[in-house]
């Protein structure tokens, strides 16, 4: 991992507001709906706000706090997600079945840690601190990465309540599909990979060299009205297009749209954080698998970008700061993918940061001379590196600090809860590379 430099007012002032804004995002939800887990993969409101703030317990105060004990034994053994060399942890399918500590419980966990984490900081002394304090920005980062999930999961659970509860955000924009062209990218040797003194998880490390062949990349992100054309013309019913895995998905799960579509009097809706809406042909497709994704590929003789060709062009199209790309991030609370900005601005590419993670045809695994750090805090991504594919980008619910050029999330191939969506590529690496 590489880290910012901090001090005791820098980093306390960023601890608090990166705690408060997982607050912020919690509060417009009753503690019964903090409760609930709709499906395996989705996580209750309430566990993700314990479950950060156990990382902070476990990484930081019980290593580091005098006379430390913690703030409820039994709170290790629920909230501990995957950390195999923490010990035993509850089943992650029944997180929905813990009904205490409630969600009120749980806020007083949290004043509780982040009480005595600004008394430990504050009492550091300066060679301290900066040793702690890249286990502490770590702990910002991946109360990011929960805030983010938290979205993404309680979406799920707001989606099986025939009531259609509203959550927040706006109504998805309407607009009309503008013309996708394709950018022209030189290639080369060319090098990918974190660099420089910002933050980065241990997984954009090391950089290194790639070759890429000259290869296109689209300036912009699959529409929904594409996508209707690739249903028209049975794209879910055509197993030409699908790799083998994928067609079995179909078969088994009933796939004919995207995940949060229905079909009613013929009109396909779609599930938005902000209740249920006709299905806008000019926004991005969104909550499509790496599958679904691949197969569309296939159908409009394209296909997925390489994550090495996804960065290279990005910055090659001067998009390496994503601070300043004006991306459809969480920060604006549409929370919902946006339309393509009109072609002919700043930049060639658009969407790059925000609307959708972006599916790639790489595979997640360790780029060469990856090294995770020593103890538990190792297990954090390198254990992950199997079965799952690279998605680049940020999406609409990804706080503004957590979108990088060289940023990896990582999802299973058949995942379509997360908000993933699909940008064309052509020429250059081969056309299947799952
Ligand atoms: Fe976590």
């Amino acid at each position: 991992m590489t880290t910012t430099q901090w001090d005791a007012t820098s980093l306390t002032t960023r601890f608090q507001e990166v705690r408060a804004h997982t607050e912020r995002l919690a509060s417009p939800l009753s503690p019964e709906d903090q409760t609930v887990q709709s499906m395996p993969d989705v996580s209750p409101t309430k566990w993700h706000r314990a479950h950060v703030t156990w990382f902070f317990e476990t990484f930081v105060l019980s290593e580091h706090e005098q006379n430390f004990s913690p703030f409820q034994e039994k709170y290790w053994f629920l909230f501990n997600s995957y950390y195999e060399s923490l010990g035993p942890r509850y089943a992650r399918p029944d997180r929905g079945l813990v009904t205490r500590p409630g969600a009120h419980d749980v806020g007083e966990y949290r004043g509780n840690v982040d009480a005595r984490m600004l008394d430990l900081v504050a009492g550091l002394d300066d060679g301290t601190l900066h040793k702690l304090a890249a286990t502490i920005e770590l702990g910002f980062h991946h109360e990011q990465q929960h805030q983010e999930l938290l979205l993404m999961d309680i979406k799920h659970v707001l989606s099986r309540n025939p009531l259609e509860p509203v959550y927040g955000g706006t109504r998805p924009q309407t607009c009309a599909p503008d013309a996708m062209t394709f950018v022209d990218v030189e290639g080369g040797l060319v090098e990918v990979g974190h660099e420089g003194d910002g933050f980065s998880f241990d997984n954009e490390l090391p950089r290194h060299r790639q070759w890429l062949e000259p290869y296109r990349i689209a300036d912009r992100l699959v529409t929904n009205g594409e996508w209707l054309e690739f249903m028209a013309d049975g794209g879910y019913e055509r197993p030409e297009f699908w790799l083998s895995d994928g067609w079995g998905r179909v078969k088994a799960d009933g796939w004919r749209a995207p995940f949060y579509w229905t079909q009613h009097d013929g009109v396909w809706l779609e599930h938005t954080l902000h209740g249920t809406w006709p299905v806008n042909p000019g926004l991005p497709v969104a909550h499509v698998s790496f599958y679904e994704a691949e197969a569309y590929a296939t159908w409009a003789g394209k296909r997925l970008p390489t994550e090495g060709e996804w960065e290279h062009a990005v910055v090659a199209d001067g998009q390496a700061d994503a601070a300043h790309s004006g991306g459809n991030l969480a920060d604006l609370e549409h929370f919902h993918p946006a339309p393509a900005a009109p072609a002919g601005g700043e930049h060639r590419l658009r969407q790059v940061y925000g609307d959708c993670w972006e599916w790639t045809s790489s595979a997640y695994h360790a780029y060469p001379g990856f090294h995770p750090p020593e103890g538990a805090i190792g297990e954090y991504n390198g254990k992950f590196m199997s079965g799952q594919m690279v998605l680049r980008g940020g999406c609409a619910l990804t706080p503004p600090g957590h979108a990088r050029a060289t940023y990896r999330n990582f999802f299973p191939h058949g995942a379509r809860w997360a908000l993933s969506g699909v940008r064309l590529a052509d020429g250059g690496a081969p056309r299947v590379a799952a």
